[in-house]
């Protein structure tokens, strides 16, 4: 396993992730100020679902984590599944679907930290969602097709994404909707250069991500909207890092 992918199998990864997606505002803007759009991430990303007419039976949420997202899908769909590649977010996830209070600690300042607890959204409906893990590399066929699929943050952290993003269709039910979030940070330690869907020069000409996007969904799908979806990961106390993710979505034919 490539050593940036095993970061997600670390106890840091599950409680990280456990507060980006659990945490109260209290938890993350503890003064109250700073920028409040840009909180409840993972549960702007499912409410992507209700922006355009939807059937509302199955949702699959790749590269869940620790699996809000598929918990606010749940509240909307018959049947929601989150995958992810890392067991121990799985099992995380798991734990709270199955009722489970999660403890954690977060850093207020330097070494000190401070214990917070995390549980479900009150809307989730359990019986209707489930977690597994899984390869959005190479999803097995008896998954099935789906009316919603979300790929929030995930495409810069695949080793090919456009070979993922070329296949996708094939999870999608025709008039289903992709939803893909990313801020589009390209790293050599997720994916080599060569698979980069942006952010380098081709001939001499910049090479961007949406464009990218575009060319590889096109023979499958239909671009219905583009937007931003600012998004906060708290550092300590006083300190979290803000990023904007570009939120795109795609009407399969
Ligand atoms: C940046 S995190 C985003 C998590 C979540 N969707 C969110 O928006 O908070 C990327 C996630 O993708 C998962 N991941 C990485 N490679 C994957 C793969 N090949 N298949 C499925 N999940 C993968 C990681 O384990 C991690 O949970």
């Amino acid at each position: 396993m490539p050593a940036a992918t095993s970061f997600y199998e670390t106890d840091k990864a599950v409680s990280e992730y456990l507060l980006f997606h659990y945490g109260r505002s209290e938890d993350i803007l503890p003064t109250g100020r700073g920028p409040l759009e840009a909180l409840d991430f993972p549960r702007r990303c499912a409410e992507l679902a209700l922006r355009h007419p939807l059937e509302k039976g199955r949702a699959l949420d790749l590269g869940c984590a620790v699996g809000r997202s598929a918990c606010e899908l749940s509240a909307y769909f018959e049947q929601t599944t989150g995958i992810d590649f890392s067991h121990s977010l799985i099992e995380a996830a798991n734990q709270l679907k199955e009722g489970a209070t999660l403890s954690g600690e977060i850093v207020e300042e330097g070494d000190l930290t401070r214990p917070i607890t995390l549980e479900l959204p009150a809307n989730t409906r359990p019986e209707k969602l489930s977690f597994q893990q899984g390869d959005a590399m190479n999803l097995p066929a008896e998954l099935g097709t789906f009316d919603f699929v979300l790929m929030a943050n995930l495409i810069d952290r695949l080793p090919d994404p456009g070979d993922c993003l070329a296949k996708i269709h094939q999870r999608l039910n025709s008039q289903g909707i992709l939803a893909i979030t990313s801020p589009y940070t390209w790293m050599e330690e997720y994916a080599p250069k060569s698979k980069w869907l942006g952010g380098f020069l081709r001939d001499g000409k910049p090479v961007r991500a949406y464009r990218s996007l575009q060319e590889i969904l096109s023979p499958n799908f239909d671009e219905i909207e583009a937007l931003d979806l600012p998004f906060l990961i708290r550092e300590h106390c006083r300190k979290n890092q803000y990023s904007v993710a570009h939120a795109t979505l795609w009407r399969k034919r």
